[in-house]
């Protein structure tokens, strides 16, 4: 059985910038992943530190595993069409009652990757609700240009660089991305979004997956790496990456390690 989406739902995307829900993963499957992740955790003695945070998929074959779900790449490539590459992925963690929160934003703006054929799925781990912070859309603003952003490096602020779109928000338009544990997101790179702080009793982990087809090149370095999880790779826009060889190998941590700060080197570059 295929879960790919049907024209309706694609158009859909084409006209909002997003979809959801979707379940990708039994409950049991979900309660695996966050009992690994947290028991890495309790290993470490505290929560996952910012550096473990990108990337996971580097050196968590769990976290791997839901990267290449086809429940999840159906839906993808319905979208994106059939060669498929995992350019990054990211675990959101908010911690109960802790401020921080994710400015509103578009992705497109920092990220270097054109054309702008690039969507992220966000995978809740826990409940993510209003209160646990969910993400948030405003519809149909990826249909536009790039607003101005600014760097505001305001503490609590999630993003690396603290940047706000500089446009204001309509409250009334926007719409919050409510996801049950094991239900994804869909959502375009250029839509506008952002998120309030965890006021729940739990934390709120999402993993937000960042896919582009193989066309896709990275304009402000030559350098990237990204991970085929479908099809194939005539362009080698990017350079391929290991895989990971079971959950937080010190192989596996390595690579994530140097795989990261080669991406950050290139996406802290000041923009041409
Ligand atoms: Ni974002």
């Amino acid at each position: 059985m295929t879960e790919h989406l049907s024209p309706a739902e694609v158009a859909r995307y084409e006209r909002d910038g997003y979809l959801f829900p979707y379940k990708v993963m039994d409950a049991a499957e979900v309660a695996e992943a966050r009992r690994r992740i947290e028991a890495f955790e309790r290993k470490l003695g505290g929560p996952l530190p910012k550096e473990l945070r990108h990337r996971p998929h580097l050196y968590s074959s769990t976290i791997d595993a839901i990267v290449r779900s086809p429940r999840i790449l159906d839906r993808v490539e319905s979208l994106l069409g059939p060669d498929i590459l995992c350019w990054e992925s990211v675990l959101f963690i908010k911690e109960s009652k802790d401020p921080a929160f994710i400015s509103w934003h578009q992705d497109a703006a920092y990220w270097g990757l054109e054309p702008y054929d690039v969507l992220t799925a966000w995978v809740a781990l826990s409940p993510s609700t209003r209160a646990s912070g969910c993400m948030r859309v405003l519809p149909g603003s990826h249909a536009g240009g790039i607003a101005a952003h600014k760097d505001t490096f305001a503490p609590n602020n999630m993003l690396s660089r603290g940047q706000e779109i500089q446009v204001e928000v309509d409250e009334a338009k926007v719409v919050d991305i409510e996801l049950p544990p094991g239900s994804m997101s869909l959502h375009h790179v250029k839509i506008a979004h952002g998120s309030d702080p965890n006021t729940a009793d739990d934390r709120r982990i999402g993993l937000a997956i960042r896919y582009i087809p193989a066309h896709v090149r990275q304009t402000i370095g030559r350098d990237d790496t990204a991970t085929l999880v479908r099809g194939s790779d005539h362009y080698r826009h990017f350079e391929p990456e290991p895989r990971a060889d079971g959950d937080f190998t010190e192989a596996g941590l390595a690579n994530q390690d140097r795989l990261r700060r080669r991406r950050m080197e290139i996406l802290m570059r000041p923009a041409a």
